[in-house]
C-alpha cells in the first residue's frame, strides 16, 4: 500500500515536471515555426507537387551540409504539432515523405489567406522583446510592456517602422480575406440596406473592397492612421480617408469595427463607441454598428485549443496594447454605456463574432 503511494506520488510529481517543461518550451513550438517560415519550407513542398522526400527537401534548402539533420528534427516536431503529415516512416529517415496540412497550407506565401505576415511580425524581436517586461509592468504604471519596452505604443512604433507597419497590415489583410466571404455569405441581410459604411480602423481596405464588390448600393470609407492609408488609391465607391477615431468619425449608415475595440480598454471603447453614435446619427436615419470581435466563453471549457487561443489573444491585449477581451456581461455593459439601447451577437466566424449594436 505504501509503496503504490510513494509511485502515485511520484508519477504525479513527474507529469507535473512535465507539464512546466512544456510551458517553460512552448517558446520552442514559436521559433520553429518562425524557422519553417523563414526557410520557405511549405512552399518547397507545395512546389514539390507531390509528397516531398526529406532528402530532396534537404536539397532544396540552403542548408550547410553539417546541419541537415536539423531538418529532420525541426520537421519532427512541426508534423508533430499538426503542421505537416508525413509518410514511409519506417525505414531510412530520408525517404520519409512530408506532405502539407491545413495548418500549413495558411504559410504558404502566395495563399492571399497566408498567416505567414503575421507569424513574421508577432515573433518578430520587436513585439517579443517586451514580454520580458511583463512582470516590471505589472509593478509600474506605464500603459502596456511595449511602451516600458520601447517608449510609445504599437501604434506610433507601427508608424515610425515601415516593416512592422507593412507586416502588420499584410497580417490583418489576410486576415480579413479568410473571413470576409463568410462574412458577406452569412450576414447579407446585415448589409443589404446599407447605403454608406465607414470601415473604422479598416487597415488597407481589404474588408471594404470586399463589401463594395458584393453589395452594389453600398459606398465605404476606410477610416484609419495617416500612416497606414496615405497613398492608398480609392475607386469610384471606396474612399480612404485618414484620421483619428478618438477625435471624429465621418458619418455613414453603418460603422464596422473589425478587431479594434479589443485593441482597446473599456474607457478608450466607451470613447470610439459614442464617436461612431455620433457617426451614424448624422445620416438621419436609424444607423448601426458592426463590431467584429471575440465574445470570450472560456468558462465554457468544452474546446480546449479555442480557449488556450482567447486566452492568448486576452494576453496579447493586455500586454501589447491596452485592451482585452470580452465575454458577453462585459459586452453587454459596454454597449448599454455608450448608449446603444439593443444588441445581437452572431457566432459566425470561429473564435470571433458579428456583434450588432443599435442606437
Ligand atoms: C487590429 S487592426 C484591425 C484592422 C482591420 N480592421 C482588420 O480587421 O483587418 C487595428 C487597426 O486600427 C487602426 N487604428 C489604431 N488607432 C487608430 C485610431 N486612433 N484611429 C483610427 N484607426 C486606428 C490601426 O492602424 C489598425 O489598422
Amino acid at each position: 500500500m505504501e509503496s503504490q503511494n510513494i509511485e502515485q506520488v511520484a508519477s504525479n510529481l513527474l507529469k507535473a515536471q512535465s507539464h512546466v517543461w512544456n510551458h517553460m518550451f512552448n517558446f520552442i513550438n514559436s521559433m520553429s515555426l518562425k524557422c519553417v517560415v523563414d526557410l520557405g519550407i511549405p512552399d518547397i513542398i507545395h512546389n514539390y507537387g507531390k509528397p516531398i522526400p526529406l532528402s530532396k527537401l534537404i536539397s532544396s534548402l540552403s542548408i550547410h551540409p553539417s546541419k541537415n539533420h536539423g531538418i529532420h528534427r525541426l520537421m519532427r516536431i512541426m508534423t508533430h504539432s499538426g503542421f505537416f503529415s508525413q509518410k514511409n516512416v519506417i525505414g531510412n529517415e530520408l525517404e520519409i515523405e512530408y506532405m502539407l496540412t491545413d495548418a500549413s497550407k495558411l504559410l504558404l506565401k502566395d495563399n492571399p489567406m497566408s498567416v505567414a505576415p503575421y507569424v513574421h511580425a508577432m515573433v518578430n524581436p520587436v513585439m517579443m522583446n517586451p514580454w520580458y517586461q511583463f512582470s516590471t509592468w505589472l509593478k509600474n504604471d506605464d500603459t502596456n510592456t511595449f511602451e516600458t519596452t520601447h517608449g510609445m505604443s504599437t501604434w506610433e512604433y507601427a508608424a515610425r517602422d515601415s516593416e512592422i507597419n507593412n507586416l502588420f497590415n499584410e497580417s490583418m489583410a489576410n486576415d480579413t480575406r479568410l473571413v470576409s466571404d463568410l462574412l458577406v455569405e452569412k450576414c447579407k441581410g446585415v448589409f443589404n440596406e446599407v447605403e454608406s459604411l465607414v470601415d473604422v480602423g479598416g487597415g488597407t481596405g481589404t474588408m471594404a473592397k470586399t463589401l463594395v464588390k458584393s453589395f452594389p448600393q453600398m459606398e465605404c470609407i476606410v477610416f484609419d492612421l495617416p500612416h497606414v492609408v496615405d497613398g492608398l488609391q480609392g475607386s469610384e465607391k471606396l474612399r480612404y480617408v485618414g484620421g483619428d477615431m478618438f477625435k471624429e468619425i465621418p458619418p455613414a449608415d453603418a460603422i464596422l469595427l473589425k478587431w479594434i475595440l479589443h485593441d482597446w480598454n473599456d474607457e478608450q471603447c466607451l470613447k470610439i463607441l459614442k464617436n461612431c453614435k455620433d457617426a451614424i446619427s448624422k445620416k438621419g436615419k436609424e444607423g448601426k454598428v458592426v463590431i467584429i470581435d471575440m465574445v470570450l466563453d472560456c468558462e465554457k471549457g468544452d474546446n480546449n485549443e479555442s480557449v488556450e487561443t482567447q486566452l492568448f489573444f486576452d494576453m496579447l491585449m493586455m500586454a501589447l496594447l491596452t485592451g482585452k477581451e470580452r465575454n458577453e456581461k462585459e459586452w453587454m455593459k459596454l454597449i448599454s454605456l455608450a448608449g446603444f439601447n439593443d444588441y445581437k451577437i452572431t457566432p459566425i466566424l470561429g473564435l470571433r463574432s458579428m456583434i450588432e449594436i443599435y442606437p
